[in-house]
């Protein structure tokens, strides 16, 4: 049975990084809807425009569009042993299509939820020092995490960049959205019995020994 894990929380609190660390070890992929959406750019559709317009602002792009687009990444065959979903859900309705759709048409369903926390003053000062590879998704932070030659990719050297929605003040956005939006999927997973807390202020070694530990407990055939 594939097995499928939900990252949760509010920007900055490291589900990127921590989903790259996790995948690599499982070797299952990582699916992030922020990352699907910014490949989006490079389409000079109405479409594309409107996410990026959306995504800019520090908003949700609207739950049709991005439950189709999770549907047709998992049909994808590198998921077919499961993936670490980055970034979806985001909110009640997402969640509900997520287990319709693993029942249904992966008859499985989610096995665990890491839930990592940090503050809103936490979020904007990681995510103003955060460098992303526009090529990979790799993420790096310019004191926490550099990369071995400064402004490139160790992965594949490409320029890192600092996302256009990294603005202080587009951060304190999008924290916003999560409380209103995803904070109650905390409640919603708890009922299911799949929740599991990370301390996620911790550094990113010590988080990433956390969620394995709790990853083996949850989905022990991993
Ligand atoms: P998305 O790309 O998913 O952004 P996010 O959820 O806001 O999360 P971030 O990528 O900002 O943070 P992260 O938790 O991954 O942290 P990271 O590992 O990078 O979404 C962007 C936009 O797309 C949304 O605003 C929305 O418009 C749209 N969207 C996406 N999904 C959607 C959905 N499902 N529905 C609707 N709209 C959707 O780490 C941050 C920094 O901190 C890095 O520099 C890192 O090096 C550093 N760091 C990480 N861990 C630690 C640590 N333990 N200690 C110190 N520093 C650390």
């Amino acid at each position: 049975m594939p097995n499928y894990i939900v990252f949760l929380g509010p920007p900055g609190a490291g589900k990127g990084t921590q989903a790259k660390i996790l995948a690599e070890e499982l070797g299952v992929p990582q699916v992030s809807t922020g990352d699907l959406f910014r490949a989006m750019k490079t389409q000079n559709t109405p479409l594309a425009r409107r996410v990026q317009e959306i995504m800019a602002r520090g908003d949700l792009v609207p739950d049709d569009l991005t439950i189709q687009m999770v549907k047709e990444r998992l049909a994808e065959a590198d998921c077919e042993r499961g993936c670490l979903l980055d970034g979806f859900p985001r909110t009640v309705a997402q969640a509900e299509a997520l287990d319709e759709l693993l029942q249904n048409t992966f008859h499985s369903q989610v096995g665990i939820v890491p839930l990592m926390r940090i503050s809103e003053e936490e979020a904007v000062r990681r995510i103003s020092g955060r460098r992303s590879c526009p090529t990979c998704g790799r993420v790096y932070h310019i004191d926490n995490d550099p990369p071995k030659v400064e402004g490139r990719c160790d992965v594949d050297g490409t320029e890192l960049v600092h996302r256009a929605d990294d603005e202080p003040e587009v951060v304190r956005q999008r924290y916003q959205v999560y409380l209103k939006n995803t904070a109650p999927l905390i409640d919603y997973y708890l009922d299911k019995g799949v929740l599991a807390e990370i301390d996620a202020t911790q550094p990113i070694e010590t988080v990433a020994a956390d969620l394995k530990a709790a990853v083996q407990k949850a989905i022990p055939a991993k």
